[in-house]
């Protein structure tokens, strides 16, 4: 039995401080997860979302019941997708004034193509950025997962790992938690193996994000997995991508 309420920001569990601000497109089958880190006076907004006006103002109605915006110091875009960042422009409007966005280098290029006026600042494998409470993220590339530019991002505090499309789902009966939907790794399927083209960019990228410990995967479709992690890893592994092909 849930004990959240998909309407509102929801506190992801077992963390103090990452909220989920997305929303589930029953329709389409399709969820978006934007997710905010709250550390102190400075607030991060991961894959912020699309600028349709419907996502966008749901996605910012959750931001604001649980932080005033201009909190949020930086944006980080995990690849150009539309799907997660082209609400960059109308959340620059209402963030910190001196917002810095963050993509990987090849995905940097990308980003003012959506109108934005930041800096934006190019990672690449390994970097960091620490905030001023020395709580770190780590940047961690995944090549060709599903682009050129395409990284995920590890928080050391709460061992997590945003993990953009990888570990993404499509699912008409969405669950914030993967562990809530006995269907789960089917929908992980259903996303992926369209999605990514092939088998050794994948293993590349979950052989990365494996040298890391992790508590839970945040994906920015489908549902947040913090049982039973191996299960979906080794899933993973045996998917068969390129399906489109
Ligand atoms: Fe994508
Ligand atoms: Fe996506």
């Amino acid at each position: 039995m849930s004990n959240y309420d998909p309407n509102h920001a929801v506190l992801i569990r077992g963390t103090e401080d990452i909220y989920w601000v997305g929303f589930s497109d029953p329709k389409a089958g399709f969820s978006n997860n934007p997710y905010l880190v709250i550390d102190g006076d400075e607030a991060i907004l991961i894959d912020p979302g699309s600028r349709a006006e419907e996502h966008y103002n749901t996605v910012r109605r959750k931001v604001e019941e649980v932080i005033d915006p201009r909190k949020i110091k930086y944006m980080i875009v995990h690849h150009q997708d539309p799907d997660l960042c082209a609400s960059l422009p109308l959340f620059e409007e209402i963030v910190a004034p001196d917002i810095k966005i963050i993509a990987q280098i090849r995905t940097s290029l990308f980003v003012p193509y959506y109108g934005t006026k930041s800096e934006v600042i190019a990672v690449d494998d390994g970097d960091t950025l620490e905030l001023s409470s020395g709580r770190k993220f780590i940047f961690i590339t995944t090549p060709y997962v599903h682009f050129a530019g395409s990284m995920v991002t590890y928080d050391t505090k709460t061992k997590t790992l945003f993990s953009s499309d990888i570990f993404a789902a499509f699912s008409f009966n969405w669950t914030l938690y993967a562990d809530e939907n006995e269907y789960y790794i089917e929908a992980f399927k259903a996303f992926t193996e369209p999605y990514i083209g092939c088998k050794e960019p994948l293993l590349s990228a979950l052989e990365k994000a494996s040298k890391v410990p992790i508590e839970r995967i945040c994906p920015q479709h489908g549902s947040v997995i913090d049982k039973d992690i191996e299960k979906y890893i080794l899933a993973a592994k045996n998917l068969d991508v390129g399906a489109w092909l």
